[in-house]
């Protein structure tokens, strides 16, 4: 944790409840452990997406879709979301989720693996969000900035792993040592590419939010 519980728990106590089936899907997530955006992260997303008005949204890591029906509530008119998600248990639960909620036309879900996919989708995109494997964000990144139209927007989530970023490798379980690694090298390089503006937030569990210049 970055934040102090009881901050996180003020905050919390200060967000106003979502639709009641966005409410029920995120429950139902939570109860099946599934992992989605924390409530400080939904709402960033929302106060970003009302400033960008992305059109074009693109998602790494769908789950069972509640990010993305989250942001299709706060997308403008005519907006989609394009999603990627490769555990078969969770894409038909998405597709599931995004027909409850009416927004089949508005969110289309990609199956199988992100790069790959990545890798045969045409930008630009307004607005990507990274939410998929930690450890291969390093990876995503040159596709991401191809795909990304000057001045969008790149959100990466989880890029402080519970505060494990900032100790040193050997500090770390041996099983997360990899991914430790690879996340500090995807800070350095969004922090040293100059086709971006990065700037990492200790938000949630961790933000890097990032602009295509
Ligand atoms: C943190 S969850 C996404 C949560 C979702 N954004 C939300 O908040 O509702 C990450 C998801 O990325 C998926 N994922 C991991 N590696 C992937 C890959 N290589 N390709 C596609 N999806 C992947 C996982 O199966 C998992 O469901």
């Amino acid at each position: 944790m970055i934040v102090d519980e009881r901050t996180i728990t003020y905050l919390h106590s200060l967000e106003l409840p979502e639709s009641d089936m966005i409410e029920k899907i995120e429950q139902e997530a939570l109860e099946s452990h599934v992992p989605i955006i924390r409530k400080e992260t939904q709402s960033f997303l929302k106060v970003l997406l009302l400033m960008k008005k992305p059109l074009r949204i693109l998602e790494i890591g769908a789950a069972v879709g509640f990010s993305a029906i989250l942001m299709s509530e706060y997308m403008p008119e005519g907006g989609h979301i394009t999603t990627i998600e490769n555990y078969e248990k969770r894409i038909p639960i998405a597709l599931e989720n995004i027909k409850r909620v009416g927004r089949k036309e508005q969110i289309t879900l990609l199956e199988g693996d992100a790069l790959e996919i990545m890798k045969t989708l045409q930008g630009p995109y307004d607005f990507i969000f990274m939410d998929a494997a930690k450890g291969q964000y390093i990876q995503y990144m040159p596709e991401a900035i191809r795909l990304l139209a000057p001045g969008g927007v790149l959100v990466s989530d989880n890029v402080l792993q519970d505060g494990d970023i900032i100790k040193s490798r050997f500090a770390v379980e041996r099983r997360n040592r990899t991914i430790h690694s690879r996340m500090r090298e995807y800070l350095y390089q969004l922090k040293h590419d100059d086709r971006l503006q990065t700037s990492i937030l200790p938000l949630g569990d961790g933000i890097a939010l990032s602009v295509r210049r």
